[in-house]
């Protein structure tokens, strides 16, 4: 099974100009890799112009963030669909960034059964943003996580993606440990198993905060996911490009 990259450029960079080119330099690294599927996030400003003129079929688009509603008044957002028809093919729900600015658990719910309802792939992202000895996170982590698939019929489960980012790694060099990302892996599988049986272990799962090519693999071998969700070192072309060779000794 193919490993899942997602590069989040968050708002970077500042011109299309420079979006090209960082498109085009980890264009020739996603050609190299053939057992890593790559996904790029870029600013949704972006997004027709890299995905019209990409013809090959290593590179998948997403969007940051998108509105539930179809169309309607709501100034300054835009639809799934309106990013399902300038190319993107997932949606990225629920980031932390976007849950620090108030986006909640029930606007998550209502984005991913919209992109499942449009069959584009939502990436529903999770994480607590402090730990404490009590383990309360893992009951911040079931909140999220079941709040965001609750609309999901039995039959499109596999379909979601469930990205656990911990935001008190997210930005840094330093991962959370493999350990940790195994034991959280066994309970967001549990989780979704408790609510859909078997079924549930499909769920692909992916680990986002401060990946880079000094960890991934690690991380990889021993944290029990499918891939990652790389922020600033995607908009390093040398790094995320080292990143990606790294996986490929890997895989
Ligand atoms: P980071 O960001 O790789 O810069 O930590 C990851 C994310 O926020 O998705």
């Amino acid at each position: 099974m193919k490993s899942i990259v997602v590069a989040n450029w968050k708002m970077n960079p500042p011109t299309f100009r420079e979006a090209k080119k960082l498109f085009d330099a980890t264009k020739k690294a996603a050609e190299r890799c053939r057992d890593i599927s790559l996904i790029i996030a870029p600013p949704a400003i972006y997004l027709h112009e890299l995905s019209a003129n990409y013809k090959g079929k290593r590179i998948s688009f997403a969007v940051q963030n998108a509105h539930s509603e179809e169309s309607g008044a709501q100034t300054g957002e835009i639809s799934i669909a309106q990013a399902r028809d300038a190319g993107a093919g997932y949606v990225l729900v629920g980031h932390s960034e976007r849950r620090a600015v108030g986006e909640t658990n029930d606007d998550t719910r209502k984005k991913v059964a919209a992109a499942l309802s449009l069959k584009m792939t939502p990436v529903l992202c999770i994480g607590e943003t402090s730990r404490s000895s009590s383990g309360e996170h893992f009951s911040i982590i079931a909140e999220q996580l079941l709040a965001g698939i609750r609309d999901v019929p039995p039959a499109k489960i596999s379909k979601v993606i469930i990205a656990y980012e911990p935001v008190w790694a997210i930005g840094g060099e330093t991962t959370m440990s493999p350990r940790d990302m195994h034991t959280m892996a066994i309970f967001i599988r549990k989780t979704v198993v408790g609510v859909y049986g078997d079924v549930g272990h499909k769920v692909t799962i992916l680990y986002g905060a401060s990946v880079g090519e000094q960890n991934a693999t690690a991380m990889m071998r021993d944290g029990d996911v499918r891939g990652f969700i790389v922020g600033h070192v995607s908009t390093n072309a040398e790094r995320f490009t080292a990143l990606l060779q790294a996986l490929k000794k890997e895989s």
